[in-house]
């Protein structure tokens, strides 16, 4: 069973890394589908530019994705139509309509081998619905026709036979495929691609953003990082963007069908959290399917590999006979509305956020976005999507409620953490955090039984970090950072790692330890 998304066995080859300074129209930070794709548009418009990209290209959330390509947003349409009006609800399903032809012509054009094709997307009723439960599908049908998309109802969608709604003319592609002809695209376009580089400052007033002993200097700055940075936002401003987004961790695993024949097709159910399942074409009497689920906040799951778990025990209700080769999980990043956050956050300075289980489509209209507005061109979607629009009547309840989970979390594991004393012997791949000297300790074992120390004090806002033993990484439940098991920031809000200490890991020695941590943010 390998444990890493199924895409990175076509990883995508290595790009340049950043040995002097320089200067360019453009910075892109990210280099994920948001990031590849901004700069793709903005070489096509006659830009200068970079990509600056901390780890290697695609291996974000656009590496760990399951690529369905769809314009049925994780919000239902009556929820859309219910906030934002018909007209609305309207202009983001053709958005993401745009986003897949965006896709579909890029991949024509520059002759991409990604395996693009479109498929049907099938939302239905889920299968372990009682025949009484009120999904609410008819409503979703019933508007989908009315503003004018191609939906057609069935009383049993294929494979699941549960009622649903048959969408026509959504997509599926193989990320890193499409990620590997973009970048090659770009850089032929003379952009260059910096991989290891990550952007450790960002200066407003000389516009130029720190990598190292480097800096890069910029007229135009993309914040392409998924929880963006905050760049040249002041603090306060920042903090409070960030407050306004949610992370989610999902799970994907992959598995064959041996003699399945099903055509490809894309399956969400109504079940909150919901289950996806993608069907790939059948070659040689072989079926790949993807299928994922299990959606919880970041650092908030006790058992996460009881979710992978779970999936499978599903999957199998489905396809009993297939075999899991793969299975991995990666974050979503919602919003209290249901909308993705594309703008301006400072002058000169652009992010694209917020875009729930279908970033690959609402990531591409963000950079479509972001270059109309690097253009001054006026976007259709500028103003629905704009990152200081107005909360919705009721929304900061909503905002409220999401963040308690600030001084919950900080308090609870603080004063009530019930693993948090004592040490033990840890086993390969387990981690725990310990309270050594008045000090929060996270350590871990990897696989070689090698063991890592750091401080369990997470850098964003000071909650504790917690072990996620299914990735391997420490994860933050207050605002869902995730560190390395050696403490790196795998994914924002946070932007520093979390602080070394000394930590001896035999037991008589452990109660001397000396850990330079501050104990409060
Ligand atoms: C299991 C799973 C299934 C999904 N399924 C679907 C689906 O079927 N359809 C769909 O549309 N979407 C899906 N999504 C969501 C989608 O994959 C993401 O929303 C999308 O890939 C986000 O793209 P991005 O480019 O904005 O971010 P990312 O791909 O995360 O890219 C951000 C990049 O920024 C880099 N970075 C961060 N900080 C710095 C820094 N300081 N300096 C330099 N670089 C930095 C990161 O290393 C990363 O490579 C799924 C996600 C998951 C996890
Ligand atoms: S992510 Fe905000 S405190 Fe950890």
């Amino acid at each position: 069973m390998d444990s890493h998304p199924v895409w990175l066995d076509s990883p995508i080859p290595p790009q340049s890394q950043l040995t002097s300074d320089q200067t360019f129209d453009v910075v892109v930070v990210g280099g994920g589908i948001t990031g590849l794709t901004a700069a793709y548009l903005l070489q096509l418009a006659g830009f200068s530019g970079c990509i600056l990209e901390r780890d290697r290209l695609g291996m974000g959330d656009s590496g760990c994705t399951t690529a369905h390509l769809t314009y049925v947003t994780d919000t239902r349409l009556p929820d859309l139509v219910r906030r934002f009006g018909h007209q609305s609800a309207r202009l983001l399903w053709a958005g993401g309509a745009a986003a897949i032809e965006t896709i579909e012509s890029i991949v024509n054009a520059e002759l991409i081998p990604c395996d693009f094709h479109r498929v049907p997307g099938f939302l239905h009723v889920p299968c372990d619905a009682t025949p009484d439960e009120d999904t609410g599908l008819a409503e979703d049908f019933d508007l989908a026709r009315e503003l004018g998309f191609a939906a057609h109802w069935l009383k049993q969608v294929p494979v699941m036979a549960t009622p649903g709604i048959r969408f026509a003319d959504q997509g599926q592609f193989h990320p890193l495929k499409y990620l590997r002809g973009l970048a090659q695209a770009i850089t032929s376009a003379g952009w260059k691609i910096y991989e290891h580089a990550e952007v450790t400052g960002v200066y407003g007033q000389a516009n130029s953003v720190n990598v190292g002993e480097y800096n890069v200097t910029f007229k135009n700055l993309v914040l392409a990082t998924h929880v963006p940075l905050a760049g040249k936002s002041g603090l306060i401003s920042a903090t409070y963007f960030q407050s306004k987004l949610i992370p989610y961790s999902t799970y994907a695993l992959r598995a064959t069908a041996v003699g399945s024949r099903l055509p490809a097709a894309s399956f969400w159910d109504t079940a909150n959290p919901y289950n996806y399942l993608r069907i790939e074409p059948a070659t040689e009497g072989r079926q790949a399917l993807i299928y994922g689920g299990e959606d919880h906040k970041t650092g908030q799951e006790e058992d996460p590999a009881g979710c992978h778990w779970r999936l499978e025990q599903r999957l199998r209700q489905l396809f009993p006979d297939a075999t899991v080769d793969h299975r991995w999980s990666g974050q979503v990043i919602e919003t209290h509305d249901g909308l993705p956050y594309v703008g301006a956050t400072a002058d000169h300075q652009y992010i694209a956020t917020g875009f729930a289980g279908t970033g690959l489509t609402m990531g591409t209209l963000g950079a479509m976005v972001i270059c109309d507005r690097i253009l001054g061109n006026e976007s259709p979607w500028q103003d629905l999507l704009d990152v200081n629009r107005p909360p919705l009547r009721g929304g900061m309840w909503s905002y409220l409620k999401e963040n308690f989970d600030y001084p919950y979390y900080l308090l609870k594991d603080r004063f009530g953490r019930s693993d948090a004393i004592g040490d033990r012997e840890l086993q390969p791949g387990e981690g725990q955090v310990l309270r050594v000297e008045g000090q929060w300790v996270a350590r871990s074992c990897d696989t070689h039984g090698d063991q890592c120390a750091v401080s369990a004090v997470c850098p964003h806002m000071g909650c504790l970090v917690r072990w996620n033993g299914a990735e391997k990484t420490w994860d933050c439940p207050c605002h869902g950072s995730r560190f390395t098991a050696d403490g790196e920031v795998h994914s924002g809000p946070a932007e520093k790692p979390l602080e070394q200490v000394e930590f001896a890991t035999d037991r008589t020695a452990m109660r001397t330890v000396h850990l330079p941590v501050p104990d409060n943010p």
